[in-house]
């Protein structure tokens, strides 16, 4: 299965991706985090990125498609992947369709989660990050089971994105409607899109989204 995630800052899709990663055993692909270990690792492509993610605008093009076009040659892309914040513009959209015809191949579908800007801020301000394994929380709907102790790897240790701060978060949602929206369109048009109101509770946005592939 061939799958993207498309939807605004906060709207659900790593949390989503990594529901349909253990489920199909199909890797979890996330642009945004495949720079944030750049950005970490302070490669050449992280210290290009910094600064553009710490500011909530978008990365240019051919720096993620070169990203992605790797990525997808791997051996684990073999049976299928969940694209999680790729592609997120017209052109990125295109660039895939060229890497997918490359392979004789074609994404099954294309998911939107929809969801009001209002519930995106409290998402994207609650959000808190275990340092040591990645694993995401919120303080509104998902804390820690035991307080500040991790549940899938018992670190005692967290962190906030770079990018999860008010002012950013205003400038992600302005790049999202101009530059990324217009994807809903883009794959309305070739059959690929179905609309989830993400603003449901995780099980239910996860319930419906297993419906939509079924
Ligand atoms: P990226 O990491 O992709 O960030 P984003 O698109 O802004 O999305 P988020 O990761 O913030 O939200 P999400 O939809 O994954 O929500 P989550 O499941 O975590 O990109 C970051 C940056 O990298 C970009 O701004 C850009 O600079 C750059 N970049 C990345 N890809 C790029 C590309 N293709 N081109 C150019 N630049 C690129 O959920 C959010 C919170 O809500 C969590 O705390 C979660 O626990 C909670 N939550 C989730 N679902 C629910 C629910 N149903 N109910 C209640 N709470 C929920
Ligand atoms: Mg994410």
């Amino acid at each position: 299965m061939r799958l993207v995630l498309l939807g605004p800052p906060g709207c659900g899709k790593g949390t989503q991706a990594a529901v349909l990663r253990d489920r199909f055993g199909i890797p979890h692909l996330s642009t945004g985090a495949m720079l944030r270990s750049a950005v970490e690792a302070d490669t050449e492509i992280g210290r290009r990125a910094a600064s553009i993610m710490s500011r909530g605008a978008l990365v240019p093009d051919e720096v993620v498609q070169g990203i992605v076009a790797l990525r997808l040659s791997l051996e684990d892309c073999a049976r299928g992947y969940i694209l999680d914040g790729f592609p997120r513009t017209v052109a990125q959209a295109n660039a895939l369709q060229q890497m997918l015809a490359r392979a004789g191949q074609a994404l099954d579908r294309v998911v939107e989660f929809t969801i009001s800007e209002d519930e995106l801020v409290r998402r994207i301000t609650g959000r808190y990050v275990c340092t040591n394994c990645d694993a995401v929380y919120n303080e509104h709907s998902k804390p820690t089971q035991r307080k500040n102790i991790c549940d899938v790897c018992g670190g005692s240790s967290f962190r906030r994105r770079e990018d999860d701060r008010v002012d950013t978060v205003a400038e992600r949602m302005a790049a999202y409607r101009e530059e990324t929206a217009p994807l809903v369109p883009y794959y309305e048009d070739k059959g690929l899109l179905t609309q989830i109101d993400g603003s449901q509770a995780t099980a239910k946005v996860t319930a419906e989204l297993l419906g939509t592939l079924a």
